[in-house]
């Protein structure tokens, strides 16, 4: 007598659906005047191009909390905050905007664009402001969990180079703060962008846009699932 064949997948577990990779982390950090919402724009166009899903987030800010937090750091000009005092702002932004939007995001496969994130307390508050580089690194830690950005770029220009992009803009609490402090935030981030330590990637931004935009796309590239004929782009 003739035995039926099984049916193959008889008795093996339903598969199934694959989980959502996670979504990367990418931060955009640099001096005022460096171009990073430019390049978080042309960043933006890319990544959809490509059909990956994702949101833009600034720092700080993303959150009710956050933006109330913002206003307090960044419009209200007649404030005199301390040094110590905005470190706490804005790692409490972060910590709010962390637990409420990025670790969701991420998990659910949304890659995060980021406009400013750690690297920007510690060379503002920090090296600029004199509060203590350990201190913050621990308030951070606290704030974001751990988490690191999957990619880190540092978009530098000189201080001169930042004044003169932003000439016609009018200046926020932070940018008012004069030449000499803001000097200093871009001698730290040359400093510890080209720290390995830190894991950051340093982008000459002084040069023309799609110049930036390609080496930004070089970094970014790197986290792209490769196509079936072995292109990111
Ligand atoms: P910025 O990112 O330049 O936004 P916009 O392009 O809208 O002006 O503004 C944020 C300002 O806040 C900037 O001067 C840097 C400052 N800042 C800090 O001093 N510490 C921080 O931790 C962060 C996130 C920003």
């Amino acid at each position: 007598m003739a035995t039926r064949k099984k049916n193959a997948t008889a008795g093996k577990r339903p598969t199934r659906a694959k989980a959502a990779a996670r979504g990367k982390f990418i931060v955009l950090d640099g001096p005022d005047g460096a171009g990073k919402s430019t390049q978080v724009q042309l960043l933006s166009e890319q990544l959809e191009r490509r059909g990956i899903r994702f949101i833009v987030l600034r720092e700080p800010g993303g959150t009710t909390a956050g933006e109330v937090i913002r206003s307090l750091l960044l419009e209200r000009r007649e404030d005199r905050l301390t040094a110590v005092t905005e470190t706490f702002l804005f790692e409490a932004a972060r910590a709010q905007l962390m637990e409420e939007v990025v670790r969701p995001a991420l998990a659910r496969g949304t890659w995060v664009i980021c406009d400013r994130f750690t690297l920007s307390t510690l060379v503002y508050q920090g090296y600029a402001g004199g509060v203590p580089v350990k201190a913050i690194e621990v308030m951070s830690a606290l704030a974001t969990g751990g988490l690191k950005p999957d990619c880190h770029l540092v978009l530098w220009v000189s201080a001169e180079t930042g004044i003169r992009r932003r000439a016609s803009r009018a200046a926020d609490r932070m940018e008012s703060k004069g030449k000499a402090f803001l000097k200093a935030v871009a001698d730290a981030y040359r400093k510890l962008a080209r720290e390995k330590k830190n894991r950051v990637t340093f982008i000459d931004a002084g040069g023309l846009v799609e110049d930036v935009r390609r080496k930004v796309w070089a970094e970014v590239a790197l986290l792209v699932p490769q196509r079936q004929d072995g292109r990111r782009t």
